[in-house]
């Protein structure tokens, strides 16, 4: 083998040197320790005793592999939401679908056009598709500028990029923010809505993105999860809604053949049918929501009006040193990231005890 060597790394350029991001990485000084978790805007409740009861039920068939077209559990939201089955498909969490979506749709140096403020793992799709990206910048208040988004649309675009509610943001699109960019992105281009935090939205009474997404001439997509309302972080479980079942294919296609636990239809499952509980997460959430936003406006922040299950604010400090010091004190909250949000701090809501703890502690971290 005497050939000449022009690239000596065999990771990709867009790989390289990157960072690995443990989130939900414990420091040894904390093993033991009380942590009050409000940095991952996970549910702070365990999933229902019944969706405890299905899962232990089929712990016996971890044998096999499991369906990963979720065929008990896809007609009960097909029916819900009012689509054919042919046009959901599922995902290790929706984080899964994101990086499918854009492989399916933007193939190397194509682009696709993104609010700057979303959520951090995008950025790791977009190293993954390797794209070009028009990252647009969000207004000043943090929300998506739908105008600026849709007009940044060129020949080349083939994925447009919507979080509603946004994170880290909390705020919701508007029912007339929603209908412009589903009519004005053009029939060659993939709507994408990302709606991580969508029960929390019909909680707060939100528009319906789905319906509006119906009446669109071009293709789009829709995620949810069932790791925020149903408080099933831990099984893994996102799907997407699409316009037609070419995508769903194609999103298959991507995605492992097995890439779904043993245990996440039959969690998820039980946990559809048992309502009330997730009304009561989404309750005790909305409660320690309110109690959180007005701590910070008694401190005298303004913070970012949330409908989800965290809610960010402008601390006028660096975030990040706000964060290591509220770690110090056993807290764990998150910065918001973005080139004009750094003084700001996002925390997740917790069960009434961790509020309590983190505006305690928030003030004497603040003076
Ligand atoms: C906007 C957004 N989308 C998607 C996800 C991923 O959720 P999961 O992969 O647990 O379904 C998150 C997680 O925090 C999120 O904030």
């Amino acid at each position: 083998m005497d050939k000449k060597i022009t690239d000596p790394n065999h990771i990709r350029p867009n790989f390289q040197n990157v960072p690995f991001w443990n989130p939900t990485k414990i420091h040894d000084h904390e093993i033991g320790k009380k942590i009050h978790r409000m940095d991952l805007n996970e549910c702070p409740y365990p999933p229902s005793q019944k969706v405890i009861e299905a899962m232990q039920s089929v712990a016996g068939t971890l044998n096999r592999y499991p369906d990963g077209t979720c065929p008990e559990l896809t007609p009960l939201i097909a029916d819900r939401v009012g689509v054919p089955i042919d046009t959901i498909t599922w995902g290790g969490g929706s984080t899964q679908l994101l990086t499918s979506i854009a492989e399916i749709s933007v193939a190397p140096g194509q682009n696709l056009v993104t609010p700057h403020l979303i959520w951090r793992r995008f950025e790791g799709v977009f190293k993954i598709v390797d794209a070009s990206v028009t990252s647009v910048p969000n207004k000043v208040d943090g929300g998506i500028d739908v105008e600026a988004l849709t007009n940044a649309i060129g020949n080349d675009t083939r994925l447009l990029i919507c979080v509603t509610p946004n994170n880290p943001t909390g705020m919701m699109l508007s029912e007339d923010e929603i209908r412009h960019v589903s009519e004005n992105t053009p029939e060659n281009v993939l709507l994408f809505v990302d709606e991580a935090y969508h029960e929390f939205a019909v909680h707060a009474g939100g528009p319906n993105a789905l319906e509006i997404l119906k009446e669109r001439k071009g293709p789009w997509v829709i995620t949810r999860t069932f790791s925020k309302a149903y408080a099933l972080a831990g099984v893994r479980l996102g799907y997407a809604i699409c316009s037609s079942p070419e995508t769903v294919n194609a999103l298959r296609m991507v995605s492992s053949t097995f890439n779904l636990n043993g245990f996440a239809e039959t969690a998820a499952v039980a946990a559809w049918h048992d309502p009330d509980y997730t009304q009561f997460i989404l309750d005790k959430n909305a409660e320690e929501r309110d109690r959180i936003i007005a701590g910070l406006q008694d401190m005298g922040y303004e913070p970012m009006p949330s409908v989800t299950n965290f809610v960010s604010c402008d601390i006028g400090r660096p975030g990040a040193e706000v964060v290591t010091a509220m770690r110090e004190r056993g807290l764990r909250i998150a910065t918001v990231g973005g080139n004009d949000f750094t003084n700001f701090i996002r925390v997740s809501m917790g069960i009434p005890e961790d509020t309590d703890a983190f505006l305690e502690n928030l003030k004497a971290v603040l003076g």
